[in-house]
């Protein structure tokens, strides 16, 4: 049989700052209860980066972890993809920034934009480099500071979203072409930009030259969430070849409870087989799924040869969906 380049997962890692903000410490400042929360979303806690931690820091800490993981070192890296939001500066790109910390001496580094559905986004651009040979050992990185993003007076949103970085480390593999093989088999990328009013940064470079920050109609994202991830997630199987039956593991975009359970009810996947976090993490946008991922693989559930399913959807509209064997 012919044989074919994969692209594997190697190793995994998360990194979430130190300091814990529960759903009672936001009601002492905005109009809202831990009861609200906990019923419309599913979130107990979030995480909050200290203010002299930039986004790189908590890359740079979740990919040290990925490399332990996979047993390589800086020295190894020859490509660095940060998906995020919320880069340190406009420019250069985060992922030079973490290039420069990790003393990482080679390769290409370069930032993916496609805000919550960014890391399956730079997963499938990963493939494209490591899958035809062109880098050998690849750090795959979301990375988000959100909570600078937030208006702290508007309770629709402000209480949604965290802090965090996950990482991958994807290196080559020969498969033999089938299902069976370890490493990205399938994805679906999608993208809605008719629907960008509905969550968005009301500020940027090139308009008024402000940060700004996040807007949403929550109850609208919502209802195209769960119908644009229960696409996606159908179109990478197909892609991938394979029955959403015969997913070990789905690791969602840990937006909300409500919309993790929708989908599952949609697709018809056993809630046991969902990794949430959203209840400890909330929203950290590019790093939930990598953070998922971590948890699971930390905690013995999610074994290596195991089928997995990511997806996620994000402001722009974009979402898209992954099938990767561990
Ligand atoms: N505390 C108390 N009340 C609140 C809060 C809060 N934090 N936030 C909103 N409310 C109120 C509203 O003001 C409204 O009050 P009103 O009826 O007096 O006007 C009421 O709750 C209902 O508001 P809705 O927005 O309709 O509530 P909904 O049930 O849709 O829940 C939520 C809101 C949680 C934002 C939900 O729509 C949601 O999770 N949407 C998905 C958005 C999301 O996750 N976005 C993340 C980025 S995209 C992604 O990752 C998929």
């Amino acid at each position: 049989m012919t044989k074919v380049l994969r692209s594997v997962v190697t190793g995994v890692g998360g990194y979430l700052p130190d300091e814990v903000v529960t759903n009672h410490d936001l009601a002492k400042f905005v109009d809202t209860t831990d009861a609200w929360i906990v019923e419309r979303t599913g979130i107990r806690q979030r995480r909050r980066a200290a203010p002299d931690q930039a986004v790189s820091d908590l890359a740079v800490a979740a990919a040290e972890r990925a490399l332990q993981a996979a047993g390589r070192t800086a020295a190894d890296i020859d490509l660095i993809i940060v998906a995020t939001t919320t880069p340190d500066l406009t420019f250069p790109a985060t992922a030079t920034i973490v290039q420069r910390k990790l003393g990482a001496p080679i390769g290409a580094a370069f930032d993916i934009q496609a805000v919550c559905s960014g890391f399956v986004y730079a997963l499938s651009v990963a493939d494209g480099f490591v899958a035809r040979g062109r880098a050998r050992c690849a750090l795959v990185i979301g990375a988000e500071t959100m909570t600078r993003l937030m208006d702290w007076t508007d309770r629709g949103t402000c209480v949604l979203f965290g802090d965090g970085a996950g990482a991958v480390v994807v290196e080559p593999g020969e498969g033999e072409g089938t299902t069976d093989d370890r490493g990205l088999l399938g994805f679906a990328l999608c993208a809605d930009g008719n629907k960008q009013d509905l969550l968005y940064v009301d500020g940027g470079v090139s308009t008024d030259g402000r940060v700004g920050k996040l807007r949403m109609q929550g109850n609208q994202v919502f209802r195209h969430a769960v119908v644009n991830i229960s696409e996606a997630v159908r179109a990478a199987a197909a892609d991938a070849g394979v029955e959403i039956s015969q997913v070990d593991w789905f690791i969602p975009h840990q937006a909300n409870q409500r919309i993790l359970e929708g989908v599952a009810r949609r697709l018809g996947i056993d809630e046991s087989k969902v990794i949430s976090t959203v209840a400890e993490h909330a929203n950290t946008s590019a790093a939930s799924i990598p953070l998922a991922l971590d948890q699971g693989v930390k905690d013995g559930r999610i074994k290596p040869g195991q089928l997995l399913l990511l997806e996620a959807m994000g402001g722009g509209l974009t979402w898209g969906a992954c099938v990767v064997r561990l």
